[in-house]
């Protein structure tokens, strides 16, 4: 009786759970946001219809106005679409104009746009904006976030053809619309304004709309197909719900980020999958996850694979940009989707996944069986696989690229970059890597990492067809992991390290001080690619934070090699930047200061993507690795490694973890966006990078969110 009452309490749970989820899917609050990002104004909103970001940029006093200019933008994860609208002051005058959303009413800033429509509803967002001065609208492009990123960022070039599809009009009543037909011939973005009371109405002056000061109503919608949100109680598992309300922010970020089908990188920018930034993501959030969230993740990434060669997808083509894309490079009528191949390292991390996920984390062994059976539905070409076919061909990629260094473990066995392509692995901008062609990351972590994934999916009966790899992946492995290392090692004596921090500042004609008195041993580090600037950097001697992934995905044994790893990447970030990695806004991803030739300086700025500049992500690898690390010393037994019983050095990797953790604090206020540099002034304080370069950082990024999981533990 009581076991038969029991079931029935579970049973009403379970159904009441569900009504709240969709109670909450439609008939609960939009979910609204507003995040202030120095001349960038970003506003939120999201309903159980569609999601969109809003961007209005106004220049400061202190702005530079070559990058700085006003501007409305409008970004959806459906399709990976926007609008931006790009004005200029009626009197030439750059830096006169200001623009901010809001008129004088009291309403929300953001309210929804949903009108019925055939085949698809016509969704977006209405508001106002206001003008202190006369306005042209000189630039509307309306389509794809790709068109306009590589707009703002490729020197504010548009494309004629897509541009001559723009129809601009106006109403009697003062307002203007432009409306844009896709490539497609079916989906619509419509930009629409209407003048309030006594502001002047919009006329058309030479195909360009002209705006009086004052405020005008404007809505931004389109009809295209919308994606289902992970609502924060869907995002998140049971055990971290409490994270809805005392990390609301964070949490309401990740969830405009997170939909059924898969999770988004970053807005506005990157508002589309990419692998790597998913795979990362999960890896680091996994805890806090629902297990819907994670195997949207999982799923987006098989989905995307090349089934003829196994390699993951690094970003998708879709939308208005896909059949633009399948026109000009294919040279077919199609709006199907299609993938970016290119990248080397986002293939090693799905076997790293699916182990946290299907091993590590104990979960459901039918829930897998039927995960496993799903058929692939997003690219033509892998309709009709199943996921554990495509799982199968991207573990084989994986043996296969592996089996050459395994037999013969010398340089040119390494993986490199893909022939004619300068990029990559995570440092995907021209110069990330030096030039190099074998990236440090993904020969010393990925890799190995990768085939002990595939031995331990192998062992619990994964990959069916491939019992050998049980053995053979675990085989493989030990060589990777502890023959690929040397090969990267720099090694500077202090007097020369001395030196060469002392050149760097004038080299780098930086203020910042040379801490060569924080030089107190030889210098060690391992560089972030070999093969660098056309041969002529053998290693390209950055310091950097890519030793993250070795600490995060693997447990290496050989004792003597793992003691100097950690060793090294403690004393370089307890040594501040230049002589290590260290500063009060964050750890450098990147120091060029023992590179030696004045092109190290130059190449690895405080203006460059992957350069002198901090990102939240490495933080968080590099806390949750050394935290894994430092754990491997809790057994208090012969099993454990030998740091642990190095009390100098486990003192200092203990040391390290705090100071990070203390840089980690400091920087809260930043932590959740994409990317941030520095000026100096006798101290370091923090820079938006898009105040002082064409790249601007997304306000929110998926991998950015991580501290959400990642949290300071103790050592002593
Ligand atoms: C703007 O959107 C609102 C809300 O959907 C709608 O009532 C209004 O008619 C729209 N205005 C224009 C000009 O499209
Ligand atoms: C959402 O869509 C439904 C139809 O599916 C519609 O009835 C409802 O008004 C929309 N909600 C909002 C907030 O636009
Ligand atoms: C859209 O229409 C144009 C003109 O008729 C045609 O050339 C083009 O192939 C069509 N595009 C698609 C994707 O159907
Ligand atoms: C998939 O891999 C095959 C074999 O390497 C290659 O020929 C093909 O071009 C790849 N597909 C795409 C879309 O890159
Ligand atoms: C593009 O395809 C069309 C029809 O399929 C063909 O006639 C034309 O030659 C192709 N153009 C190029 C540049 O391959
Ligand atoms: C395990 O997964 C299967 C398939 O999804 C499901 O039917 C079953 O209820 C799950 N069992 C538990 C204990 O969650
Ligand atoms: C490296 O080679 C590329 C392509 O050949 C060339 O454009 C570039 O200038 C070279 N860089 C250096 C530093 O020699
Ligand atoms: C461990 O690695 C070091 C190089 O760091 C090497 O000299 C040594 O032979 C390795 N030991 C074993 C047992 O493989
Ligand atoms: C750690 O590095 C220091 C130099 O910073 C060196 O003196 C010490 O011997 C190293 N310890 C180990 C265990 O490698
Ligand atoms: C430093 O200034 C010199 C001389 O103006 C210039 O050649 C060099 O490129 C500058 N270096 C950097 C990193 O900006
Ligand atoms: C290492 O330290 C642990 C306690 O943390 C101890 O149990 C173990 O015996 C020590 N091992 C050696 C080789 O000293
Ligand atoms: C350095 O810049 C910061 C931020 O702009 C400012 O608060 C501080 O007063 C400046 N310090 C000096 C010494 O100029």
């Amino acid at each position: 009786m009581a076991a038969l009452h029991t079931h029935i309490c579970v049973f009403i749970v379970a159904l009441l759970l569900q009504a709240t989820a969709f109670a909450a899917d439609c008939a609960g609050q939009p979910t609204r946001l507003q995040l202030t990002d120095g001349p960038y104004e970003n506003y939120f909103y999201s309903d159980c219809n569609s999601s969109s970001h809003v961007v209005v940029t106004s220049p400061l006093s202190t702005s530079n106005l070559d990058y700085i200019y006003p501007r409305l933008l409008i970004a959806w994860p459906a399709g990976n679409s926007g609008i931006v609208a790009v004005f200029a002051a009626q009197n030439g005058q750059r830096g006169t104009l200001h623009i901010n959303l809001g008129g004088n009413d009291q309403d929300e800033l953001l309210q929804p746009v949903w009108i019925a429509g055939t085949p698809n509803p016509v969704v977006g967002v209405t508001s106002s904006i206001t003008l202190d001065s006369p306005a042209i609208l000189t630039v509307p492009i309306l389509g794809s976030i790709r068109v306009i990123r590589e707009y703002t960022e490729g020197g504010r070039n548009t494309s004629p053809d897509q541009q001559a599809q723009n129809r601009l009009s106006v109403d009697g009543a003062g307002g203007a619309m432009i409306k844009r037909t896709w490539y497609d011939n079916t989906t619509t973005t419509w930009l629409t304004f209407t003048p309030s009371n006594g502001t002047p109405s919009i006329t058309i002056d030479n195909g360009e709309l002209r705006f009086g000061a004052g405020t005008y109503k404007f809505n931004a919608s389109f009809n295209y197909p919308q994606l289902t949100q992970l609502i924060p109680q869907r995002l998140l598992n049971t055990a971290s719900t409490d994270l809805i309300d005392s990390r609301a922010e964070d949490v309401n970020s990740l969830s405009f980020l997170s939909y059924d089908s898969k999770l988004l990188a970053g807005t506005w920018r990157f508002l589309t999958y990419f692998g790597r930034d998913t795979m990362i993501s999960v890896l680091l959030l996994q805890s806090v996850l629902s297990d819907t969230t994670i195997e949207a993740g999982i799923s987006s990434v098989l989905e995307r694979i090349n089934k003829t060669d196994g390699t993951a997808c690094h970003e998708e083509i879709i939308g208005d940009f896909a059949t633009l894309t399948n026109k000009v490079d294919f040279n077919k009528t199609s709006n199907s989707p299609s993938c970016d191949y290119k990248m080397i390292d986002t293939t090693y991390y799905l076997p790293v996944l699916m182990k946290q996920y299907f091993i590590d984390s104990a979960m459901n062994a039918s829930r897998a069986e039927e995960f496993l059976q799903t058929k692939a539905s997003f690219l033509d070409e892998n309709k009709g696989l199943n996921y554990n076919q495509l799982a199968t061909s991207n573990a084989q990629k994986i043996m296969t690229s592996a089996a050459p260094f395994a037999k013969n473990p010398v340089q040119a066995n390494l993986i490199h970059l893909k022939d004619g392509q300068q990029v990559g692995q995570w440092r995907d901008s021209a110069n990330g890597l030096g030039g190099g062609r074998i990236p440090y990351d993904v020969n010393t972590a990925l890799v190995p990492a990768a085939l002990r994934a595939i031995a331990a999916l192998s062992t619990a009966g994964f990959f069916a067809d491939h019992p050998d790899w049980a053995t053979l992946a675990n085989q493989y492995a030990a060589i990777w992991e502890d023959q690929t290392l040397h090969f990267f090692e720099v090694n500077v004596a202090q007097n020369s390290a001395k030196s060469l921090v002392n050149t760097y500042v004038k080299q780098a004609n930086t203020s910042v001080p040379s801490e060569a008195d924080a030089i107190e041993s030889d210098v060690k580090f391992y560089g972030v690619a070999l093969d660098g600037n056309n041969g002529s950097w053998p290693i390209v001697r950055v310091m950097n934070t890519d030793d993250c992934f070795r600490h995060f995905l693997l447990e290496t044994t050989n004792q003597t090699q793992l003691s100097s790893f950690l060793n090294q990447t403690a004393d370089n970030i307890l040594r501040p930047f230049p002589a290590g990695l260290a500063t009060p806004v964050g750890l450098f991803v990147a120091n060029p200061a023992f590179g030696g030739d004045a092109d190290y300086a130059s190449e690895f700025t405080r203006i460059d993507y992957h350069g002198t500049v901090v990102w939240s992500w490495p933080l968080s690898m590099m806390a949750a690795g050394l935290s894994k690390q430092l754990k491997r010393c809790e057994p208090r037994d012969d099993s454990v490694p030998d740091f642990c019983n190095q009390s100098a050095l486990y003192s200092k990797i203990v040391s390290a973890y705090n100071y990070l953790w203390d840089l980690i604090e400091k920087n809260m206020a930043q932590l959740s966006t994409e990317i941030w540099t520095w000026n100096y002034n006798g101290t370091y304080t923090v820079v938006q990078i898009g105040a002082i370069s064409a790249t601007e950082s997304n306000i929110r990024q998926l991998w950015s969110l991580t501290f959400l999981a990642v949290q300071r533990n103790t050592f002593t």
